[in-house]
């Protein structure tokens, strides 16, 4: 059967500068059954220490806070803020990833993050202290609908921490294949305060943060007289105004283009040498590029990726094979393709630690190089 596919248009807005789908899917056809399963990975672990250190500096988060996480996965994150801060609760709309956080003990309410859902966690547990939305505020078509909420559900002296890849930082990176169907939008600094202010709040902090190719961290509150805006905002604006012009965009297109010629003839000379090549990571990210470049099960073998939940599926049009990173290490190609390049060094460590030192990486991004 021939896949259904969808047009992946990425649009600009003149006005508050920000990035976006024309079209967007349907969130239920996209999240109630999710395959994304955060991993344990001790880059992301040193994240949350200085996300929590950074959000602690700031009073923030304080040992008596009630935090919510709005799509809280799997519960990593709250297992990690569990232990440093009074009561933690998730929210979540994939039914199967609530059950694997309520089965690590992280209490999940199993639904979309919106005015309703809000309002039933105000009556059953309170008002939170911060609200945290990383990752998620941008795969979402109407990023109005979880800001009013938060608005909404917040204390009055209350936080929203919102974490996303930095729309400029995707740009700078020649990061294109961060855009799927699943990231709607892309924030700028810009376009968030614009965002927020529709809603009642404004930016009180930024702070950037090197996880998922460039992350920036939103700090918000409802809008008070008197509210203490920290200098990152301004110093981080100023920078985004000298590259929010039309040449970078210019620019990152003309290297999208360079990016899928120098890969596609790079793996058609690998294959013609007889070289086995592979791609390491099943991310959704992956799948742009290997559809982009016009990769499939043709020229790559298999995907390897570490979640059990994507192992023996195929990967979308390209028809690739996901295995485990064990079935991998019996037998590893002479090259992965990086699609987790986010991960790059501890994924590059893991595999020169299982004993392989034969397999050599393609790196996708900001230009494809091998190392
Ligand atoms: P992710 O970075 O979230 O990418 P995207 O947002 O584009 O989907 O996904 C990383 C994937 O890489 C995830 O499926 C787990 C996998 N992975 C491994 O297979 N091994 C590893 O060592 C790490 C860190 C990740």
């Amino acid at each position: 059967m021939e896949p259904r596919t969808f047009p992946l248009v990425l649009e600009l807005c003149d006005d508050c500068g920000n990035l976006q789908l024309r079209d967007c899917l349907d969130a239920a056809d996209l999240y109630r059954h999710y395959l994304y399963v955060t991993p344990d990975s001790p880059m992301l672990r040193q994240h949350y220490e200085s996300l929590h250190a950074y959000l602690a500096n700031g009073h923030y988060i304080r040992p008596d806070s009630f935090v919510l996480e709005v799509g809280s996965n799997a519960g990593l994150f709250l297992q990690f803020l569990q232990p440093r801060t009074a009561k933690v609760l998730g929210i979540d709309p994939a039914t199967n990833i609530c059950e694997m956080a309520r089965a690590s003990g992280i209490d999940t309410v199993c639904d979309f993050f919106a005015m309703d859902s809000a309002r039933a966690i105000r009556e059953q547990h309170g008002a939170p202290d911060l609200i945290v939305a990383r990752h998620c505020m941008a795969h979402n078509a109407d990023p109005h609908v979880m800001v009013s909420a938060a608005a909404e559900l917040l204390t009055d002296d209350g936080h929203l921490v919102i974490e996303n890849a930095y729309g400029l930082t995707t740009v700078e990176n020649n990061e294109f294949d961060q855009i799927y169907h699943e990231h709607m939008f892309y924030f700028t600094i810009r376009s968030m305060k614009a965002l927020l202010a529709r809603n009642g709040m404004h930016l009180t902090g930024i702070f950037m943060a090197p996880v998922h190719g460039g992350s920036i961290v939103f700090v918000a509150k409802k809008a008070r007289p008197g509210d203490v805006v920290d200098v990152s905002v301004e110093q981080f604006s100023r920078r985004e105004d000298d590259l929010l012009r039309p040449g970078t965009f210019e620019r990152f297109s003309e290297n999208a283009y360079a990016i899928k010629e120098r890969l596609a003839t790079l793996v058609e000379d690998l294959v013609a040498e007889q070289k086995s090549v592979w791609t390491y990571g099943a991310t959704a990210k992956g799948n742009t590029l290997l559809n982009y470049v016009g990769l499939t099960h043709q020229q790559i073998g298999y995907c390897v990726d570490s979640t059990p939940i994507k192992q023996g599926k195929f990967l979308p049009k390209s028809g690739i094979r996901v295995v485990s990173e064990e079935e991998a290490t019996a037998s590893p190609p002479d090259f992965y393709l990086l699609t987790a390049w986010n991960y790059k060094q501890e994924v590059i460590e893991k595999v020169r630690r299982s004993g392989n030192n034969h397999t050599r990486f393609i790196i996708p991004v900001p230009h494809v190089h091998i190392v």
